[in-house]
């Protein structure tokens, strides 16, 4: 056991349901360890600018069931610099803090890095992001509630899609990564699903979709994810329509709406032991790691390879996706 004393917590980079779920354990599993605990706003900005303050049980009460995140987040740029994560040290020094966890994404992680090279704190990373693209996690803290904040929205527009026999392009969220699209392909039954990591023709899909038409399958629901290399969904739309000029084609942006809201109860279970697991990882001494779950035990993976490498999408799932929309 180390000699930890006084933990923070903060949230970083794009918020996720569940980050409150995972700052509540992290609060209480400290509390009953004898630890203090301090809560930073608004990530790596507040820890440069010195908003930190004490919390207790009863600051996390009646969060759990909330979206978005109490501490509040920012992409810092500001922490980029060696003068920025100076200043972030010193405060993290006045307020005595020997550990810290960080709930965020990648950007996050590497943040963590580079300060643990540069100062004598250690941070575990919790993954905290709506895209599931962390390497050595299989799930992300908000990915179970944005998929199924999509599903249901797509189902809404499924109703008015075939109403009107109509051809819907759905964007979500993923710049980088095609797990939400994926997710919410299979779970709606989409005809088809552009990925940034899978190379998608245009005309394979105008085939497809003549086809279907053909079959009597009179609408059709494609999800697009944002970082796909063909073009948005109005783009990707556009294409379509040129080609067949006969359809009627329709364009749905699901965008920040998929990051609000409720987390699921996968996401609250998930927060919640991810977040109790980090400050028994730092009273063990543990530091410069981002935890994950794998197979449904809590892992451990140094930030640099969490960083390092891309989680891939399950090539499987992409082609089961295809066969089931036959
Ligand atoms: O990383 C989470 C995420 O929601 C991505 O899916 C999306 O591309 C991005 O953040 C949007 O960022 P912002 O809220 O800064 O526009």
């Amino acid at each position: 056991m180390s000699n930890i004393k006084r933990i923070a917590v903060f949230t970083s980079g794009g918020d996720a349901p569940g980050m409150n779920a995972a700052v509540r354990a992290v609060v209480r599993t400290a509390v009953y360890h004898d630890l203090f605990v301090y809560g930073i706003q608004r990530g790596y900005d507040g820890m440069i600018r010195g908003d930190i303050v004490r919390m207790d049980v009863s600051d996390v009460a009646n969060i759990i069931q909330r979206g978005g995140t109490i501490l509040k987040t920012a992409r810092s740029e500001a922490f980029r610099t060696k003068e920025g994560r100076k200043l972030a040290y010193e405060n993290l020094a006045a307020h005595d803090i020997d550990g810290v966890v960080a709930i965020g994404g990648n950007g996050t992680y590497t943040g963590a890095d580079i300060f643990m090279s540069e100062y004598n704190i250690p941070f575990v990373g919790l993954p905290g992001t709506i895209d599931n693209d962390i390497y050595g996690t299989d799930y992300t803290i908000g990915f179970d509630t944005a998929i199924n904040t999509a599903i249901e929205a797509v189902d809404k527009i499924r109703d008015t899609a075939d109403s009107h026999n109509r051809l819907f392009f759905v964007e979500v969220m993923g710049r980088h990564s095609g797990f939400i699209a994926l997710h919410t392909g299979i779970g709606s039954g989409a005809g088809a699903i552009f990925l940034p990591e899978i190379d998608s023709s245009i005309e394979e899909l105008s085939e497809f979709l003549r086809k279907s038409v053909k079959r009597q399958k009179l609408f059709n629901l494609v999800i697009v994810a944002e970082g796909n290399k063909n073009g948005d969904a109005s783009a990707i739309a556009n294409q379509i329509k040129q080609l067949n000029p006969e359809f009627d084609v329709r364009v749905a942006i699901i965008g920040h709406l998929q990051r609000g809201g409720s987390p699921t109860a996968m996401d609250r279970v998930l927060a919640s032991r991810m977040g109790h697991s980090s400050v028994k990882a730092l009273m063990r001494g543990e530091g410069g790691v981002a935890l994950g779950i794998i197979n449904d035990k809590i892992t451990f993976t140094p930030f640099k390879e969490a960083v390092a490498k891309t989680k891939p999408v399950n090539k499987d799932l992409v082609r089961m996706a295809e066969i089931l929309a036959l």
